[in-house]
């Protein structure tokens, strides 16, 4: 069997006395999505920001493609196939939608570089190419992101709560443009609330718990798992399998 297209070893982050993330491991392979889920503060985002270089892990390790990659630069991560898009949307509001994907497309390599309009029909977002971002709906700044972060070409996608927010017909939506991206040969790590998304898309799920791994396998296992059911019921804003949309 290949290498996987990323793998996490022991990876670890303290804040103060508080362990983020520890000792996490897992894999994802090219061209899977698999869930990152738990309940709120159990260090998702932490872990997705240790993977992306804007948190340095205390220890561990983050190989992709072979390389090691923890502690290194965003840029230099970004530049090596891992893009993002944040659980808070950061879009440039005072640019064009095209601005901003050009934005992109400059931290891009040079051969790789797509084309901002492309990249926008890509996301739904074709006909709204010269409007100011500041304009967009929350769904199109979301798009946007998107449409940012694929930019770069990345061969992995990190997406932190990406549907969260979204009516039931943009998620539909938003699980078809996720699911396009697997089309498209890019791997994704999701970290995601809305379970009926994590059902239908993902390969493979990772449940973190206070920083630590406490299940891993196919969706459908690892949301009838009782340590996952127990995790998820101490947070009662969390409860798996609940009807989000
Ligand atoms: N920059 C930080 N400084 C101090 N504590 C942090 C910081 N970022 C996250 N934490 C803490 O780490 C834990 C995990 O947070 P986070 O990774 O955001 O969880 P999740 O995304 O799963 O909700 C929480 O207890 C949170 O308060
Ligand atoms: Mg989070």
């Amino acid at each position: 069997m290949s290498a996987p297209l990323l793998q996490v070893r022991g990876l670890g982050r303290s804040f103060g006395g508080l362990r983020a993330v520890d000792a996490l491991s897992f894999d994802v392979a090219a061209g899977q999505i698999v869930g990152l889920i738990g309940p709120n503060g159990s260090g998702k985002t932490t872990a997705l920001n240790l993977i992306s270089g804007a948190l340095q892990p205390d220890r561990g390790s983050v190989r992709f493609e072979g390389r090691e990659l923890a502690g290194a630069a965003p840029h230099r991560i970004a530049r090596a196939g891992i893009a993002r898009t944040f659980q808070l949307v950061r879009v440039f509001q005072r640019m064009t939608v095209r601005e901003n994907v050009q934005a992109g497309l400059m931290v891009g390599h040079g051969d790789h570089r797509g084309d901002a309009t492309v990249l926008l029909e890509r996301v739904g977002l074709g006909g709204r190419a010269d409007q100011g971002a500041a304009q967009l709906t929350y769904i199109d700044q979301k798009r946007l992101e998107l449409a940012r972060a694929l930019a770069l070409q990345p061969r992995l996608l990190l997406l932190d709560e990406w549907l969260a927010g979204l009516n039931p017909s943009e998620l539909v939506e938003g699980v078809a443009l996720i699911r396009s991206l697997r089309g498209a040969g890019i791997a994704v790590l999701m970290v995601e609330h809305v379970m009926d998304a994590i059902r239908s898309l993902c390969d493979h799920c990772v449940v973190m718990n206070s920083g630590a791994k406490i299940a891993e396998g196919a969706a459908a296992a690892v949301l009838a798992d009782r340590l996952v059911v127990q995790a998820y019921l101490g947070d009662d804003d969390d409860e798996p399998g609940r009807a989000d949309v």
